[in-house]
């Protein structure tokens, strides 16, 4: 197989192309004509996710996750949605990770629930303490590759061993990794999960979600998506593809920057503690380092002073823009507990680790030392 850059820039593309396309036209077609005379072709259908600007998507994605398959949709939470509900039915129960995004978290307790879907959450560093979880209704273990905020990195490959030993399918949310940084599938995993809104897009400029894994789980996806009716139209299709091609060289800068702010902000007199896997202060380092191509763009901080001085601090920066969301080229700043993390209460963001005054980073492609510069004004302030 061609290396990861090559495939973000070509897998799946159109052959041969139409008019001599370099990149793949948009099709802005809600429905098809039927190829077949017999009237019994498949449709083709917008809402049905298999015009060319999908089909183009699928393979590529296909390709970066090394899946047998792969669908896009219209957002992560979609993507998340689509999974569950093709994997759960009513009485079914979902193992989860601690900490997962506040949105999945909300999902699995109070939207799914009211369809019967209860969920069993677990420390997913605490490996003996999964199996007592797990019940005969268990059909699948949610976990992040690298959690969102405090980047913890659990260890992965003993979940997809975990999960293959009962029959119960391993789901892992990517996003914040990204295909250059972790392979789940290589890792033994059965469905890998994106908010494509986040790195694989890279310019935030749509929102977007991605499932890639086993041809047979993904059938089942794709059903309940075009169900639901969370299809990608097709110029979000044009947009994310245009995206991807730039993925290996944008997360390449991401975690380079990264690895610099993380430096610089472990030095700095007004931060107590900085959560980001490349330092060897990291709780999950050492694992980090076997399991992760990169160290990622994400990285959070706890200011001194809790939550005034992360208000303070916010109220100074010059380039990065504060607003939730990752992954894009620009850096953006939050504060997980009235962002991601809003849905928990005080004492559950607590527990995981995530107080008041911790700041989320989401490092962008911009000259590191302009925004290292930048940040030191504002913690100076
Ligand atoms: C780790 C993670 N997973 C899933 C999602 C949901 O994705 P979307 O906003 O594209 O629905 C997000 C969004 O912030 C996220 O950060």
């Amino acid at each position: 197989m061609s290396g990861l850059s090559t495939r973000a820039i070509h897998a799946g593309e159109l052959n041969p192309a139409p008019s001599g396309a370099v990149v793949t036209p948009i099709y802005q077609s809600s429905t098809f004509a039927f190829e077949g005379p017999d009237g019994l072709a498949e449709v083709t259908y917008g809402r049905y996710q298999n015009t060319p600007n999908h089909a183009v998507l699928h393979a590529r994605l296909a390709a970066l996750e090394g899946a047998e398959d792969a669908l896009v949709c219209a957002t992560g939470m979609a993507a998340m949605t689509a999974a569950l509900m093709a994997l759960c039915a009513r009485g079914d129960r979902v193992l989860a990770a601690r900490g997962l995004y506040g949105g999945t978290h909300a999902l699995l307790t109070e939207e799914l629930p009211r369809f019967g879907i209860e969920v069993d959450f677990v420390d997913a560093h605490d490996p003996a303490s999964w199996p007592a979880a797990v019940r005969p209704e268990t059909r699948v273990f949610v976990v992040e590759s690298i959690s969102n905020p405090l980047c913890r990195v659990c260890d992965l490959p003993a979940v997809a061993k975990f999960c293959r030993e009962r029959g119960i399918v391993s789901l892992v949310d990517n996003t914040f990794a990204s295909p250059v940084n972790f392979a789940p599938i290589a890792h033994g995993f059965d469905l890998v999960h994106h908010s494509a809104t986040k790195y694989l897009n890279g310019h935030s400029d749509l929102v977007a979600g991605v499932l890639a894994g086993r041809r047979e789980l993904m059938d089942k996806a794709v059903r309940v998506i075009r169900r639901l009716g969370a299809s990608l139209d097709a110029h979000a299709c044009f947009l994310l593809e245009r995206g991807l091609k730039t993925l290996v060289v944008r997360v390449e800068r991401h975690n380079a920057n990264a690895l610099r702010v993380a430096d610089f902000l472990a030095t700095h007199e007004a931060v107590a503690r900085v959560h980001f896997p490349g330092l060897a202060s990291h709780p999950d380092h050492a694992r980090a380092k076997q399991l992760l191509c990169g160290f990622g763009g994400m990285l959070a901080f706890d200011l001194r002073g809790g939550a005034d001085a992360a208000e303070r601090f916010l109220n100074a920066v010059r380039i990065p823009a504060v607003a939730p969301s990752l992954g894009g080229v620009e850096t953006l700043l939050s504060r997980p507990c009235v962002t991601s993390h809003a849905m928990l209460s005080r004492e559950d963001r607590a527990a995981l680790g995530i107080e008041d005054g911790t700041v989320r980073m989401s490092v962008g492609i911009e000259d590191a030392d302009d925004l290292i510069a930048d940040l030191d004004q504002a913690l100076r302030a």
